[in-house]
């Protein structure tokens, strides 16, 4: 935070004396050379300015207070709700929360270092009982998955931009406990996590992933099984949208991979899509690329498969 502080004092600065060097080359009769420079001076004065602004809300945006108040709950760590959280958490968590796609989630690799864009690093953190999340109650757990803030009220950056705030309360109950369940996992990743001046002056240009948190209490409860809504349900939490668009109708693409229209998935049987999840082979014989996460989301039971489906079959366009 300091460093983007300091270089936000720096920028507005160089804007004010940038601005008031103008002032003093403009004269009237200065010649051509005088009224250029002092154009061009002007020019790079007032967008250093707006540079500058920019960065002064974005920092009063990530450093103000995050998350709706802190829930009293106490996960009771239920050997069903274990099993369940293991699922969920193997399918939701682990692609960042690991280095090797396998459980425990003891911490994966930084993830900005992909983006070629100085944002800073994110650091999925170790989430066993040796990471810090031991010292959180599991109120300031769920509201960290949820609503992506820390305890102090701190944003966790890529956690805010999850849909996991749709998450019913009796499965983020389910990832808790298997959260607490897990065997503590000693690691040296460093947890370094800062955003970038640059992620400062994109967030108030709405270009950082960062998402409110609508304050609309726990989520209803969708029953387990085949059926089209708990399709809904799975495929809003796991953000298919994401990339294959708002009605899965096919995705804009840009930082994220452009997913296409899952149209063509509607003619596929219930057996044809689980292997298709779990193999990454279509119907058609194509095999998934590594941008579709099918690995994540084949680790999920058949029921939750093809209650998927169910729900594409229902939306998709055709
Ligand atoms: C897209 C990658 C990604 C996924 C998927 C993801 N996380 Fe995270 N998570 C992160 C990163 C990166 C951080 C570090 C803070 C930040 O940048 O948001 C983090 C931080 C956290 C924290 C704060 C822990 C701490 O010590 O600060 C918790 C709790 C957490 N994640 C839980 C989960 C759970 C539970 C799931 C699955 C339901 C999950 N995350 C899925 C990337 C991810
Ligand atoms: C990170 C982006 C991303 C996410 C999230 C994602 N997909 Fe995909 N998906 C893709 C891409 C890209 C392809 C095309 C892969 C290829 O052709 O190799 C794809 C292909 C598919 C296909 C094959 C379509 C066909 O006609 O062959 C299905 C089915 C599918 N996705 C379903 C899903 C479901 C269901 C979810 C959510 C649970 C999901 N995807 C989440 C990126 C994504």
């Amino acid at each position: 935070m300091t460093a983007n502080i300091i270089w936000f004092i720096v920028l507005a600065a160089v804007a004010l004396v940038g601005l008031r060097f103008v002032f003093k080359l403009f004269r009237p009769f200065g010649g051509i050379r005088r009224t250029v420079g002092g154009v061009l001076l002007a020019l790079v004065s007032v967008v250093v300015g707006l540079v500058s602004i920019l960065g002064l809300m974005g920092i009063l945006t990530i450093y103000g207070s995050r998350g709706t108040p802190v829930q009293a709950v106490t996960v009771a760590g239920t050997a069903e709700q274990i099993a369940r959280g293991e699922i969920l958490a193997n399918a939701m968590c682990s692609g960042c929360h690991t280095v090797s796609g396998e459980l425990p989630l003891s911490g994966g690799e930084e993830l900005f270092a992909d983006i070629p864009i100085p944002l800073g690093k994110a650091t999925p953190a170790n989430l066993t009982p040796a990471g810090r999340i031991r010292e959180w109650t599991d109120g300031e757990l769920q509201r960290a998955i949820r609503e992506g803030a820390d305890p102090d009220g701190n944003i966790l950056p890529v956690m805010s931009a999850n849909t996991f705030r749709y998450m019913s309360q009796e499965d983020l109950d389910a990832i808790v406990a298997y959260l607490r369940a897990q065997p503590a996992v000693e690691t040296d990743i460093p947890q370094d996590n800062y955003l970038s001046f640059v992620a400062m002056v994109m967030t108030p240009l709405g270009m950082m992933p960062i998402k409110d948190v609508p304050d609309f209490g726990p989520p209803p409860y969708v029953e387990p099984g085949a059926t089209a809504e708990y399709g809904e349900y799975v495929v809003k939490v796991f953000d298919c949208a994401i990339c294959h668009g708002d009605d899965l109708g096919g995705g804009p693409g840009g930082i994220l991979p452009a997913g296409p229209s899952l149209a063509g998935a509607k003619v596929w049987t219930s057996d044809q899509f689980i292997t298709a999840m779990r193999t990454g082979v279509t119907p058609a014989g194509l095999t998934l690329s590594e941008d579709m996460p099918w690995k994540d989301i084949g680790k999920l039971d058949d029921d939750a498969l093809k209650a998927m489906l169910l729900y594409i079959q229902q939306v998709s366009p055709s």
